[in-house]
């Protein structure tokens, strides 16, 4: 009674001197618990954690002891209610005292089939096996995250869940599969963040609407007839056809699409042929479209098939095409990123926002969106005066782990503002 009695007490003042201005109402929340004094509490253990599954990365879907891991973590904090609703998944509930409506956040804990070249004391012990992307410290942030708000229970307004899902880095990917298995099921908001070398330390990326891009990828057999190379007459020359195809295919971004459409055509292996003087049977061609809008994307892939198919015939030759969809776009709903904005802006002021920084990787998150209105941003982990400057899914990235406290904090005061402010 007396605490409740202290909370609107401090409401009221931050009424009166704050006004309107939403800073006042969050500041009641975020001083009533004392969250950052929290946050600063936890940021070594979190940096610990990371730490260990920086060392024992395992890959898609392969996730055993990386889930174990984060399934006793969570245990020994008590307060969580703990599922695994795939072999390598695991589902945290948090439910506040008073009943309320339900945040989800999301972080990913798989690592990559990259053989690590970093030479810190505490680099992968799995050979040709790396935490590439910064999965590793998504994982020790919402362990953090739940630390604390699971010792903090009984005031929170509604349920917090928690995802830690495997396979984001091999589609189909683990979010669907979580999907399936029910765990946004009743959830109202759904959050996520990426750790992102190519953003500055201290800043954190918000964008509205579309935030990154559905990842597809094709292949394609160009299927001439082979023989020898010194009487091509005799052939169907698959290479030089497959060369005519390649040039054409960056005609659709360059010559189809609207300029203001985000596309993104990239050929990335061409196999043909293994000496001088043989023209081979065949090609493969392998690549990546990326692109926001659904029209956009169905337009490139008939596009391709157009120019393939007019090339192969033009000059007698076959071709097999495959388009395989990969994750929808990660688009951000309005409410949802405006709520993590003003929680940013009130930790770290307005010159951390970093807005509508979109590119064109893709991110499972987007399978929780079609459940929820949700939000994904970025939150800055480059430091090139530390040397911290390699891009993601190189051999020798890393993140400045002074991030991983920035992570933990927006999740708890997101959730906070999500369970006990939007809620009333
Ligand atoms: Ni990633």
């Amino acid at each position: 009674m007396i605490y409740l009695y202290k909370v609107k007490s401090y409401i009221i003042y931050n009424k009166l001197n704050f006004k309107n201005n939403s800073k006042g109402w969050f500041r009641v929340i975020g001083e009533t618990y004392n969250l950052n004094e929290r946050v600063r509490a936890v940021s070594d253990e979190v940096v610990k954690w990371r730490r260990h599954l920086h060392e024992n990365p395992e890959l898609s879907f392969k996730e055993v002891e990386t889930s174990d891991f984060v399934y006793h973590m969570l245990e020994s904090f008590g307060n969580i209610e703990l599922t695994r609703p795939t072999k390598t998944s695991v589902l945290g509930v948090i439910r506040g005292a008073k009943r309320g409506k339900t945040l989800a956040i999301r972080a990913d804990m798989d690592a990559l089939p990259i053989h690590e070249e970093n030479e810190f004391e505490f680099i992968s012990k799995n050979p040709g096996v790396m935490h590439a992307c910064g999965h590793d410290g998504h994982t020790a942030m919402l362990l953090g995250a739940a630390k604390i708000l699971s010792e903090l229970k009984e005031n929170l307004n509604g349920e917090v869940r928690l995802i830690f899902q495997h396979a984001e880095e091999l589609p189909p990917g683990g979010a669907e599969e979580l999907v399936q298995a029910g765990v946004m099921d009743g959830v109202d908001w759904v959050i996520g963040a990426h750790l992102w070398s190519p953003l500055k330390i201290g800043k954190i990326g918000i964008t509205y609407g579309p935030a990154m891009a559905a990842p597809d990828s094709f292949t394609i057999q160009v299927i001439g007839k082979g023989g020898h190379a010194a009487l091509p007459h005799q052939t169907i020359d698959s290479i030089a056809i497959a060369a005519q195809v390649v040039t054409n295919l960056q005609y659709i971004v360059s010559r189809n699409t609207d300029p203001f459409e985000p596309l993104v055509l990239s050929i990335t292996k061409f196999v043909a042929g293994n000496t001088d003087n043989v023209i081979p049977n065949g090609v493969e061609i392998w690549g990546t479209v990326r692109s926001f809008r659904s029209e956009v994307r169905e337009s490139a892939a008939a596009l391709m098939e157009r120019i393939i198919k007019g090339i192969t015939e033009a000059h007698g030759a076959e071709y097999v095409f495959r388009y395989n969809r990969g994750y929808r776009p990660v688009v951000n709903d309005e409410e949802t990123t405006q709520v993590v904005e003003r929680v940013v802006r009130h930790i770290y002021g307005d010159d951390a926002i970093e807005l509508n920084d979109r590119n064109m990787i893709g991110e499972d998150f987007s399978g929780y969106q079609q459940k929820a209105p949700g939000t994904f941003f970025l939150i800055g982990a480059g430091n090139p005066e530390k040397g911290i400057t390699y891009p993601h899914h190189h051999a020798r990235f890393t993140v400045d782990e002074y991030a991983l406290q920035k992570g933990v904090s927006i999740f708890v005061h997101s959730a906070f503002e999500f369970l006990n402010r939007e809620n009333n």
